[in-house]
């Protein structure tokens, strides 16, 4: 909830003072209440690609982008990540609180009762063509799995709100495995009611017919961090597409699938899939990285270096510091030697002592190194933006809700300063010319 500080900005518009109110959230970020700025005064304020807008007060996740802040509800996310699970940090950020241990069993219960997809959502996966791109085919089934089940076409309830959120965590994952070994040509593994969160996905992609996939537990806690480290970054593009979505009174599912396909772009999501392209393009031309990072400073070049800098950090990512120890540790342990790691060492190490990327205080992202753990663990890397998808859910619902709670709650409706044709005729073709 935000303070009212009792203290005032002073705006003067054509030498009148218009008074606004200055209010201060619980970590003492102040933002100036403009809400009744364009009544009062007849002016909106204007910031391309909301660089300095709060466009909601949210009490899920506290960053401070200056700092190298991370925090779910006020747990910073590298305590989350060493001593949770990825369902204990859904739970948090959804429900605001830690679960209990019977709160705990019941919302694990709940995820595998609704594992399985309903039976008729199979058929879909068959329509689409054995190129298409998971993040697509994920977000198109998410979507459609609103027609499938009773109410999940309206806006939720409160009382049919913890299931639907359960059978979303719990199904993207199904589908996303799907999607995958229909990439393949691969019959269809189902999920194991005795599975673990994490196992089950490792079990759906990997398990063979005749053989299940061995569950290293090693392997197992690699990519459950990796879903915790990625479970919430308040205001991103993904979660502001889903709140926006939501605030049309749209259903749980569309406003998921919604986020998908924000979270799909290269800038945001999709540089880990990038970044192992780019580490594969320097690996394969043979350069060290010092070509490719003289051509990310070059503007005219076109490129850029994925999985570096980020609109909110000015300092260390601290999700990237916790993967690229999880990615050291994990390739020692499963003995492997990746030559892309390497390059990406030497990368950053440039990166990091070159002045153009000091002055403009980009550093290593959560997407630099989470490719290469992916990679490791046998994961294509069409899919490395399916399980970052996998891991937000649990933001994107936590989001939702805000939403869905809020009694106050009205449509998200940006405004814009108009730069076209003032008033004008319709011309009759022909009058228009050849
Ligand atoms: N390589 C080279 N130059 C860069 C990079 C980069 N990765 N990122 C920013 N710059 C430059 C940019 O050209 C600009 O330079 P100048 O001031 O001379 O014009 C300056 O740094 C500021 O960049 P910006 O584009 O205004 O910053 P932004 O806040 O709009 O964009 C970003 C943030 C993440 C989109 C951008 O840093 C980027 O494109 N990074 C590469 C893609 C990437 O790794 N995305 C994943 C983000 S983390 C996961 C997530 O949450 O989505």
């Amino acid at each position: 909830m935000d303070i009212k500080t009792g203290s005032t900005a002073k705006l003067e518009i054509d030498g009148k003072v218009h008074e606004l109110a200055v209010i201060e959230g619980t970590e003492h970020e102040r933002a100036i209440d403009i809400a009744s700025l364009r009544s009062s005064t007849g002016c909106i304020t204007l910031d391309d690609g909301y660089g300095n807008t709060g466009s909601c007060q949210s009490a899920i996740t506290f960053i401070d982008g200056e700092k190298g802040i991370l925090r779910y509800r006020g747990i910073p996310v590298a305590e989350m990540a060493e001593k949770s699970s990825y369902v204990e940090t859904a739970y948090l950020l959804i429900y605001g609180h830690l679960p209990r241990k019977s709160e705990l069993q019941r919302f694990s219960k709940m995820l595998t009762q609704n594992e399985n997809l309903h039976e008729d959502m199979k058929y879909h996966f068959e329509g689409f063509p054995s190129q298409a791109h998971p993040m697509a085919i994920l977000s198109a089934m998410i979507n459609a799995s609103s027609c499938f089940y009773p109410g999940q076409m309206q806006r939720p309830t409160r009382d049919v709100f913890d299931e639907q959120a359960a059978r979303l965590i719990s199904q993207v994952r199904t589908i996303a495995a799907f999607s995958y070994r229909k990439s393949r040509g691969l019959p269809i593994i189902y999920p194991k009611p005795s599975y673990k969160y994490t196992e089950n996905l490792l079990h759906m992609l990997f398990s063979d017919v005749y053989e299940d996939y061995e569950l290293r537990p090693e392997v197992v806690r690699a990519l459950d961090t990796i879903f915790i480290l990625h479970a919430d970054h308040e205001q991103n593009c993904s979660t502001s597409t889903v709140r926006m979505v939501a605030s049309a009174q749209a259903n749980l599912f569309a406003s998921a699938a919604a986020g998908v396909c924000a979270l799909w772009g290269p800038l945001h999501g999709g540089a880990n899939q990038w970044v192992i392209e780019m580490l594969s393009d320097i690996h394969s031309s043979g350069d060290d990285g010092s070509r490719f990072i003289k051509a990310a400073k070059d503007k005219n070049s076109g490129k850029r270096l994925m999985g570096f800098g980020h609109r909110v950090y000015r300092n260390y990512d601290p999700r990237a510091r916790i993967i690229k120890e999880t990615c050291d540790t994990l390739l020692k342990t499963l003995n492997i030697s990746d030559p892309l790691l390497d390059i990406a060492h030497r990368m950053e190490e440039a990166a990091l002592s070159d002045p153009y990327f000091i002055e403009r205080k980009l550093y290593p992202n959560v997407d630099f190194y989470s490719g290469i753990i992916l990679r490791a663990l046998r994961i294509p890397t069409e899919m490395f933006t399916v399980i970052f998808a996998i891991g937000r859910m649990a933001g994107w619902i936590a989001n939702f809700k805000e939403i869905l709670d809020d009694p106050k709650g009205r449509i998200y409706r940006p405004r814009q300063v108009y730069t076209g044709a003032t008033l004008t005729s319709y011309v009759p073709m022909g009058a228009r010319g050849e």
